[in-house]
């Protein structure tokens, strides 16, 4: 027998962020295929490409081994984490050109819905031997013109201490550092968690070897993910970091924002 420390592989993220994008599809459907936008849209993308060619004289062995490297990237699944991490953050910034209010930020690839519903105090569902520094992340959720909105439910999901999601590494407990928290009728919420680590695109597979191609690092600063929702508001999807927090000027994903840069205090007790 062998014994080995799993490590979370990128097939493992990879087609559990495939099948949990298939189901969000299904879900929330796509978009309406206005023909004339499609031709101009495509056009342009591949006339970008034809210039980048040109610009560039890829050769033909260059030409097979990016034909490879598309056909791996869709057999390993890792078509939502190589998107989400280098596309997404444009789509958002178009998306959020008009809107007021607390910034938005990508959604990332390891959203899952129906997470267990918890009161407007509570600790989020962790592990007995959870590792990580404690962190306590309160607030409160108001409209535009700075009324609580009651009830407000902020979904929210987090890396563990060691910078893995569960649902999509098979050593995590499925929920784990997930939850819908309701808040009270003042549109406060007071949750505990533990501090999340920087997360590292997974490096085996065929994101993390063109990273590694091009010598770029694979980080993405420590975050805690938000969507706040209430009926009747649009829904916010972000993202929340830490000061200091090591890559946020480099974020690979390109998804920070000044203002959801956090600068938690500790308490007597070390907590954050
Ligand atoms: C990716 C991972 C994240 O945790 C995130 O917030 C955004 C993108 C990714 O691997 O694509
Ligand atoms: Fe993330």
């Amino acid at each position: 027998m062998t014994t080995e420390i799993h490590t979370p592989t990128a097939v493992e993220s990879g087609s559990s962020a495939t099948e949990a994008f298939r189901k969000s599809l299904a879900r929330h459907g796509t978009a309406d295929t206005d023909r004339e936008r499609i031709d101009t849209f495509a056009r342009d993308v591949l006339g970008r490409i034809h210039d980048a060619i040109r610009a560039h004289n890829m050769t033909y062995p260059e030409y097979q081994a990016v034909k490879q490297w598309l056909i791996d990237v869709g057999e390993s699944k890792e078509w939502p984490l190589f998107l989400d991490v280098f596309v997404e953050h444009v789509v958002e910034d178009v998306a959020s050109q008009d809107h007021h209010g607390t910034k938005g930020s990508i959604e990332g690839p390891y959203y899952l819905p129906d997470q267990v519903m918890l009161p407007a105090k509570a600790t989020l569902p962790m592990r007995q031997e959870e590792k990580g520094t404690p962190l306590v992340f309160s607030g409160q959720v108001r409209t535009l013109e700075g009324t609580p909105i009651p009830g407000a439910e902020l979904d929210i999901w987090q890396a563990d201490a060691d910078g893995y999601y569960s649902g999509f590494a098979s050593t995590i407990p499925d929920g784990n550092l997930r939850g819908v928290v309701v808040a009270d009728g003042d549109g406060r919420f007071e949750i505990t968690t533990v501090q999340p680590a920087p997360y590292e695109i997974p490096k085996d597979g065929p994101t993390g070897k063109l990273i590694a191609a091009a010598g770029w690092h694979a980080w993405r600063p420590a975050h805690l993910h938000l969507m706040v929702r209430a009926p009747g508001h649009r829904t916010v999807t972000t993202q929340l970091y830490f000061r200091g927090g090591q890559w946020l000027d480099s974020d690979i994903a390109q998804a920070t924002k000044p203002e959801l840069v956090l600068d938690p205090q500790p308490d007597a007790d070390g907590v954050l």
